[in-house]
């Protein structure tokens, strides 16, 4: 067992506080990981809200790189010195939904089953089973990915969770492709990062539609071809005007509301794919549309879980095209911090001022 600083939601919509944690030793199919990076993502924000689930107190962070520290009985994944990408669905191999090769459904994914502690004894709760605003942390060893040493943490750790979502949402689940015509609804991280991977998958036209001059900006940067104000104009009509008249081939939605998933609906070709990235809140309703407009448009609904994605496979992938300059991940980093400053970021989060902050550890 080890002491460390990390960061902690100890009640419903209390500030953050940097405590002294208890970090056990890695057990049987374990690992300890060195933190050296962890990307600030509204899921942290929503576990301290209460919006997940009451079991506080929640050890926050979890888009994470880091080097593995020690190993338990059985780790035959990483060893001790690996440079890692922490991802919070370790698949089982043995469900239905991983027997059928669709381990992103897998409804059996693992996290660590010791717990790390308060000082007190108190039994933490780690964020999507990772938590890692801490400068080591306790994991399945199944979470850790093996990357290329090379690359930069702060920007690969962001693969752990926004930029790898919606990098998948437009490759694994929109079945992005050359030629593919796109609209991304919704210019965050995750907007920003589904214009990458389209862009990188040979789509065109690459269209970013957001009500924030500045996020529009930023989706410029990673190659989106055309920008639409929507505060302004109505991106139905300017993504059915930029795709010829008939509506993109995949609109992907990364706000997570009913207006903009209408808007996703209306603005796809005949027979073109939505994809919900974005999560909505509990309380929200699919809209009230025609269901002869469900028929008449054919095509596919669709939702995105992690942007379907299967680290193993996908995080090395994609650390390769940024060590060969294909994919600029070090875009998605606004501001590099301290643990002290989360507080701050979410601050900063909400009002849209960033892409990513990342804490370095
Ligand atoms: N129309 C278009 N864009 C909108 C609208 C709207 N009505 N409302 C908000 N936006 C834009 C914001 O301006 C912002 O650029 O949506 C973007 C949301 O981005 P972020 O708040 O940075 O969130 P992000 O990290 O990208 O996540 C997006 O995916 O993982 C989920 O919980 C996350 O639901 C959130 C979504
Ligand atoms: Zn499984
Ligand atoms: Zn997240």
């Amino acid at each position: 067992m080890q002491q460390v600083k990390a960061v902690i939601a100890r009640a419903e919509g209390a500030p953050v506080e940097i405590v002294t944690v208890n970090v056990p030793d890695p057990g049987p199919g374990e690992a300890v990981v060195k933190v050296l990076t962890c990307g600030v993502c509204h899921t942290d924000l929503h576990y301290r809200e209460g919006g997940i689930n009451d079991a506080f107190p929640f050890l926050l962070g979890h888009e994470a790189s880091g080097i593995v520290e020690a190993v338990g009985p059985g780790v035959t994944e990483v060893e001790p010195g690996d440079f890692v990408v922490l991802n919070w669905r370790a698949v089982c191999g043995q469900c239905r939904a991983c027997k059928r090769g669709e381990p992103w459904y897998c409804f059996a994914t693992h996290n660590a089953k010791q717990k790390m502690t308060l000082e007190d004894g108190t039994e933490l709760s780690p964020a999507l089973g990772i938590g890692a605003f801490a400068e080591k942390t306790l994991v399945a060893a199944g979470q850790c990915t093996k990357v290329s040493v090379d690359a930069r943490p702060a920007a690969v750790g962001l693969l752990g969770c926004g930029v790898m979502a919606g990098i998948g949402a437009a490759i694994n689940t929109g079945g992005v492709t050359r030629g593919t015509s796109v609209a991304v609804i919704g210019c965050g991280g995750v907007g920003v990062a589904a214009i990458a991977g389209s862009v990188l998958a040979g789509a065109n036209p690459v269209i970013a539609v957001d009500i924030d001059a500045k996020k529009l900006a930023a989706a410029t940067r990673l190659g989106a071809t055309h920008t639409v104000d929507s505060s302004a104009t109505d991106p139905v009509a300017a993504i059915r005007e930029l795709t010829g008249g008939f509506g993109a081939d995949v609109v992907i939605e990364a706000v997570g509301r009913p207006d903009t998933w209408e808007q996703a609906f209306y603005a796809r070709d005949l027979a073109g794919t939505v994809v919900l990235v974005g999560v909505p809140t509990p309380d929200m309703r699919v809209p009230d549309l025609p269901l002869i407009d469900v028929f008449g448009r054919g095509g596919a609904l669709k939702s995105s879980w992690y942007g379907d994605c299967l680290p193993s496979r996908d995080f090395p992938m994609l650390v390769d095209l940024y060590l060969r300059g294909k994919l600029d991940l070090d875009a998605f980093v606004s501001e590099e911090i301290g643990l002290d400053d989360v507080e701050a970021a979410f601050d900063r989060m909400g009002r849209g001022e960033v892409l990513r902050s990342v804490v370095i550890l």
